[in-house]
């Protein structure tokens, strides 16, 4: 029922309902002069139309529209007025448009019987402003609506940031007080039958639009609740988009193009926000239209074009700690659907080994993402989750069984300057005694920094003619294209040897 973002013309996004819940908290409205240019109660409609389309010109961070104190005068004496007026339990059984409806007439009246003197534009805001406070996420609509936005990071009410292409802005937004930024938590995270209190103070939840949320809760939020959203992205970049971005070279587009259709066991590992479920959804572009894919997520943020898709989600407990399903569950439970390819958005525990399983028993070309800060840690954190999993095998046993399944690890990376690029294409090759031994077959190396404190750098191939999954790329008739990749990629010295040596780790 609070469906309500797509409803919101984005030019139109409405500011936040604070400065008026603050008034009415008995603060003073300062913050919102602060930043309210005054502007007559009466504005005409193309003044409103103008702020709006002004609006993209302004700085990322600038969320809010000015508003003069009056607008925020008159709209908590409506809004008080409106609490009194309605029935809230009521109100949360009708749908949503229904339920805006409801809120319109009375708010309607409202202004008629107070007399409130307001041109038809204004009135619309109040209302949409109103709306949005009543049954939607109140100061946080405007950021909802924004396409532009990765991440909105709330911190207690005073604090809210957002991250627009890789950089963390602090924005304007502010939320009355913390109970009203509560509210709006429980009410998000209420969606998905879950609650959120000083009893549970910690709980994941999900927006009706596919948005991933976080919220922890005081006592363990020492300054207030905090939120965290990771907005879903409708379009998910493509990897030409990778490549125009300088996340990878062409070449490297096109090794990594291989790899995904010639059946390699991928591992993408990454920093958080570094891009890897970016990266999965890329690679899985090259499967076949034919092929029986299983995807296992904790919520489902990809998006596979292919036909033939099984997409399963894990379930956390209920409010009685009851009825969880675990990723471990999902992967068991997918190598019983016959999948050919099983995709696993991120591994995190026990399911390392049931993915390791997977990899090893047929079905190729199975991929997951995987938290950490290089090829190396990577196996290191395979490792590591198996044996706190509780499988008590032989640590070699282990990395025989890593080493046996994992082909390849592509790495990525969120540099200082905010940019994601792709830092390592490496292969496992297997052991060394008791040594997993690695080889890195395509890099990037950091060169510089620009005057804007942009980095520079460059995509290479390692100089490895003979990668070890060239028989595979044989067998898919791709070798020709995996070499010429490499060779262009290549980056000779002044003696023309390979930059960089063999990449062998
Ligand atoms: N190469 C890239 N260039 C620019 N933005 C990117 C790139 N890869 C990912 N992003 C953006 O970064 C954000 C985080 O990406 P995501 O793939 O979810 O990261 P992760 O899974 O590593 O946490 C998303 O908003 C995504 O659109
Ligand atoms: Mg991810």
């Amino acid at each position: 029922m609070f469906g309500k973002r797509s409803t919101i013309d984005q030019q139109e996004a409405p500011a936040p309902v604070s400065q008026q819940q603050k008034a009415a908290a008995g603060e003073p409205a300062s913050t919102a002069a602060a930043y309210a240019k005054p502007e007559p109660v009466e504005a005409p409609k193309a003044n409103a139309g103008a702020a709006a389309s002004a609006q993209p010109a302004e700085p990322a961070a600038r969320v809010t529209r000015p508003r003069s104190e009056e607008y925020y005068d008159v709209k908590t004496t409506v809004f008080n007025a409106l609490i009194d007026t309605i029935d809230l339990t009521q109100l949360a059984k009708l749908d949503a448009d229904a339920a805006r409806e409801e809120i319109r007439d009375i708010v309607s009246e409202i202004i008629a019987i107070k007399n409130v003197v307001m041109s038809i534009a204004e009135q619309e805001e109040l209302l949409e402003d109103i709306c949005n406070d009543v049954l939607g996420y109140g100061p946080l609509e405007p950021l909802l609506a924004r396409d532009d936005i990765s991440d909105i990071m709330v911190n207690g009410a005073d604090k809210c940031f957002i991250e627009v292409d890789g950089k963390i802005h602090e924005t304007d937004v502010r939320f009355a007080d913390n109970s009203q930024l509560m509210n709006i938590c429980q009410r998000i995270v209420s969606q998905v039958g879950r609650r959120v209190d000083e009893a549970s103070p910690i709980c994941d939840a999900r927006l009706p639009d596919g948005s991933r949320v976080n919220v922890i809760a005081p006592p363990l939020a020492i300054d207030g609740p905090t939120l965290t959203i990771r907005k879903f992205k409708k379009d998910k970049l493509t990897l030409d988009q990778l490549v125009n971005f300088g996340s990878i070279s062409p070449e490297g587009r096109e090794i990594l193009k291989i790899i995904g259709k010639c059946r390699c066991n991928v591992v993408i590992s990454g920093g958080t926000g570094s891009g890897k479920t970016t990266l999965l959804n890329c690679l899985t572009a090259f499967i076949e239209l034919d092929e029986r894919i299983v995807t296992c997520e904790d919520s489902a943020e990809l998006q596979l074009q292919q036909p033939h898709v099984v997409r399963l989600e894990t379930r956390p407990p209920n409010l009685e700690g009851e009825g969880e399903v675990t990723m471990r569950d999902l992967v068991k439970n997918c190598l019983r659907m016959r999948p050919e390819r099983i995709i696993v958005g991120e591994v995190r525990g026990p399911e390392a080994f049931d993915l390791l399983q997977a990899m090893n028993t047929g079905h190729d070309g199975s991929m997951g993402t995987l938290h950490s800060n290089s090829p190396r840690e990577c196996i290191s954190r395979l490792e590591s989750m198996i044996m706190m999993g509780g499988f008590s095998l032989p640590s070699k046993t282990i990395r025989e069984m890593i080493t046996g399944s994992v082909d390849i690890i592509v790495q990525a990376a969120r540099l200082r300057d905010g940019s994601r690029r792709i830092t390592h294409i490496t292969e496992v090759l297997g052991m060394e005694g008791e040594v997993t031994t690695l080889q890195d077959i395509f890099v990037y190396d950091i060169i510089g920094e620009d005057d804007n404190g942009k980095i520079i750098g460059r995509h290479r191939s390692t100089g490895i003619a003979r990668p070890r999954f060239w028989e595979r790329a044989q067998y898919y008739g791709e070798e020709q294209n995996l070499a010429n990749a490499l060779a262009a990629s290549e980056v000779k010295d002044e003696q023309g040897g390979p930059v960089g040596g063999s990449g062998r780790g």
